[in-house]
């Protein structure tokens, strides 16, 4: 199945290696670019830190709207689309499942052992590829699980996921695929209603705030959401840290030997090759932003992997240093009234990761004979392979 996946991967996301150095010459030639999309509509895209933090903070003229048509098409109603009054609620309705003290119990029941067991089946041979055997089954396990998914489904689930975030490339399938786990979740919601068990997918069932319920349609929304937005984003993550730090041993090094440098080196990936690249918005009313006019109704085009390399902000942006120190931070969890949901678990997820990666793969270095490691895709960026060679445990 993961051969399979893998597959799929380059399909969903294309193949764009490294899109940095024409993001510079954007930011300096038209931070703020207009032209038509797919279907002739008028776009803008926006290249500069301060002109999509700007956005992104000011959701009363940059509405989220503008993924009804596309987003919503495949999700169903999520809260990605949602805006003012209906977003809060909705967000602090779902919200508490990602809360900090939740993740704890999960994390000693769930991540801890996803990670060992799947670091079990190659610690004894010394080498593997981390993209395969690792970092693409690792995040859609701990979700599925949240979500109350049985085991022997899991990949299955990873497919659909990465047929919702592939439905650019292939509509029909993505929209097959949507169908598909829409009737799982109203299957799985029917019977959770009758019978709650330790999962979501219960708690979605029978969470209220102030008399108010979530209708099934939101519920399916975010249950479809919830996989490619738990799954696809930090499997992303986990590959392009491990594969920046073999190709920095001095700073694997000084990680491996100070553990304090493990949420500096996380934050430095997230800046350095965000896994989610764009996010759109559309003005209600005519706005500028960065001194150009943008009338009502465009759809901008938010660069967050352009932002996260800008050099008004960051030092030699594009260079991986996890001793990094800048005033800013990276966006790569966007800003504002939508900032990822999911990001205590994303951090929690690649932490425990590395840590045993770290602990367990002694003197990992990348394997020459593996085949070329490069990071790739546009709007979602991730290692192609990772094959390493480490001291057999
Ligand atoms: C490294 C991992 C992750 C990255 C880079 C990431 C990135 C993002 C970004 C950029 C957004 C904003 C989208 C927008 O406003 O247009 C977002 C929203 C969201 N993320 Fe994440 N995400 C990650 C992991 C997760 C995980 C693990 C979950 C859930 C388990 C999750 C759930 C969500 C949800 C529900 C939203 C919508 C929030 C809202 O609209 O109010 N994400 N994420």
């Amino acid at each position: 199945v993961t051969d399979d996946l893998e597959l799929d991967v380059v399909a969903a996301i294309g193949d764009v290696r490294d899109p940095y150095p024409d993001f510079a010459r954007k930011r300096r030639e038209t931070p703020v670019e207009f032209a038509r999309g797919f279907n002739g509509e008028a776009m803008c895209h926006v290249y500069a830190y301060a002109d999509v933090a700007h956005a992104l903070r000011e959701a009363d003229v940059f509405s989220s709207r503008v993924y009804a048509p596309a987003i919503g098409m495949v999700f169903g109603p999520s809260i990605l689309q949602m805006d003012g009054v209906p977003h809060q609620r909705h967000r602090s309705l779902i919200g508490g499942a990602f809360r900090r003290s939740i993740l704890t119990k999960w994390e000693t029941e769930l991540v801890v052992p996803t990670v060992h067991q799947l670091i079990d089946r190659f610690a004894a041979r010394g080498s593997a590829e981390l993209v395969r055997e690792l970092t693409l089954q690792y995040p859609i396990k701990i979700i599925s699980r949240i979500l109350g998914i049985p085991a022997d489904e899991h990949m299955r689930f990873a497919r659909l996921s990465l047929d919702l975030i592939g439905i650019a490339f292939d509509p029909e399938r993505g929209m097959r695929a949507s169908a598909e786990l829409k009737e799982y979740f109203a299957r799985a919601l029917a019977e959770r209603r009758a019978e709650p068990q330790d999962d979501l997918i219960s708690m979605l069932a029978h969470t209220e705030i102030d008399g108010h319920t979530l209708p099934d349609e939101e519920i399916f929304g975010f249950l479809r959401l919830l996989l490619p937005a738990g799954a696809e984003t930090t499997y992303r993550l986990l590959g392009s840290l491990l594969l920046a730090l073999l190709w920095h041993p001095e700073q694997l090094d000084e990680v491996r030997a100070d553990r304090a440098l493990v949420a500096p080196a996380i934050e430095e990936a997230l800046r350095w090759e965000a896994p989610v690249q764009v996010v759109s918005r559309e003005p209600l009313t005519d706005t500028e932003l960065g001194g150009v006019k943008i009338e009502a109704g465009t759809h901008v085009s938010l660069k967050i992997g352009s932002a996260n390399h800008d050099e008004t902000v960051f030092d030699d942006p594009d260079s991986f240093d996890v001793h990094r120190a800048s005033e800013h931070p990276h966006i790569a969890f966007a800003e504002g009234p939508h900032r990822c949901l999911g990001e205590h678990l994303a951090r929690l997820e690649t932490t425990v990761a590395l840590n045993a990666v770290l602990d367990r793969l002694g003197d990992i270095r990348l394997d020459a004979e593996g085949g070329e490691a490069y990071v790739q895709g546009i709007p979602f960026r991730s290692p192609n392979r990772i094959p390493v060679r480490f001291a057999a445990s």
